[in-house]
């Protein structure tokens, strides 16, 4: 039976909120999207009556959608670290949960959101089927992930140093830009998907050693560091830049 949360998620998210909050850095600051990319989802986000958010780390969205206009808002992790950022977010009700078993009533939200989250479960059908669950009739579903290419330079450095355990591809495999508009469809109706068009220029090495290193259960050893640093300034000594692709989309849907 699969885990939830799968003992990855547990591993990168339960004690700490570091890893992703460097995550978050690298995408903010070397964006060549104008429009970050919270701003841009909040701007396409079905934001009205009681909304839930499911997986919603440091809470970041939140700077950028209103939440005025709203009924309500509910934030769940399961992540005890995240639960305590997501208390900062004004007017938000944090409940510590788990994404397969939500601890709501039938029919309880208008929207729901899970951006970036549901390859963290073993099994993301189940995740939609708890969210059709909680969703009223009519409500709105939308959900965020990842497809192919999704920053393959920076994918390509745990390989190129002796640790393939870094690599991304793998982890994000169960529900991708790809795959999403089907597992979605199979629960919900009128699917439709966008991508938010972006790469990262980096001009220095560190933000992309933090990235690296936040994806590390086993901390890289000084040779390892070494080794990537090397990698990452020679590119940015060629051409200016550590460029990395994104492939980035959001998935709507109605319950
Ligand atoms: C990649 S982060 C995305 C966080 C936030 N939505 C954002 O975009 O910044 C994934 C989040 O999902 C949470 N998560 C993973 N598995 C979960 C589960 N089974 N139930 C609830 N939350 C989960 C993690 O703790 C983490 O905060």
């Amino acid at each position: 039976m699969a885990d939830s949360p799968a003992a990855h998620a547990a591993v990168q998210y339960a004690g700490t909120d570091r890893r992703l909050a460097a995550r978050i850095v690298l995408h903010q600051r070397y964006s060549t999207n104008r429009q970050g990319w919270f701003d841009w989802l909040a701007e396409r986000l079905p934001l009205s009556g009681d909304v839930l958010e499911v997986g919603a780390g440091t809470g970041a969205l939140w700077a950028y959608a209103g939440t005025a206009a709203l009924g309500s808002l509910t934030l769940v992790d399961f992540s005890a670290a995240m639960a305590a950022r997501l208390a900062g977010v004004p007017g938000g009700r944090v409940v510590r949960g788990d994404a397969t078993r939500l601890p709501f009533a039938p029919a309880s939200f208008d929207t729901v959101i899970a951006n970036h989250m549901l390859y963290h479960l073993d099994d993301p059908a189940a995740g939609l089927r708890e969210f059709a669950r909680v969703l009223r009739p009519g409500g709105r579903l939308a959900v965020t992930t990842n497809g192919a290419g999704h920053l393959r330079e920076l994918d390509a450095l745990g390989p190129a140093i002796g640790r393939p355990d870094l690599r991304l591809e793998g982890r994000l495999a169960n529900f991708t830009a790809e795959s999403a508009p089907a597992l979605v469809g199979a629960v919900f109706t009128g699917v439709a998907a966008q991508r938010y068009p972006d790469d990262l220029r980096v001009p220095v090495v560190e933000p992309v050693l933090a990235y690296l290193e936040s994806l590390a259960d086993t901390p890289l050893t000084t040779a390892e560091r070494a080794a990537a640093t090397a990698l990452v300034r020679a590119r940015i000594d060629a051409t200016g830049t550590f460029q990395i692709g994104k492939h980035s989309v959001l998935v709507t849907a109605t319950a």
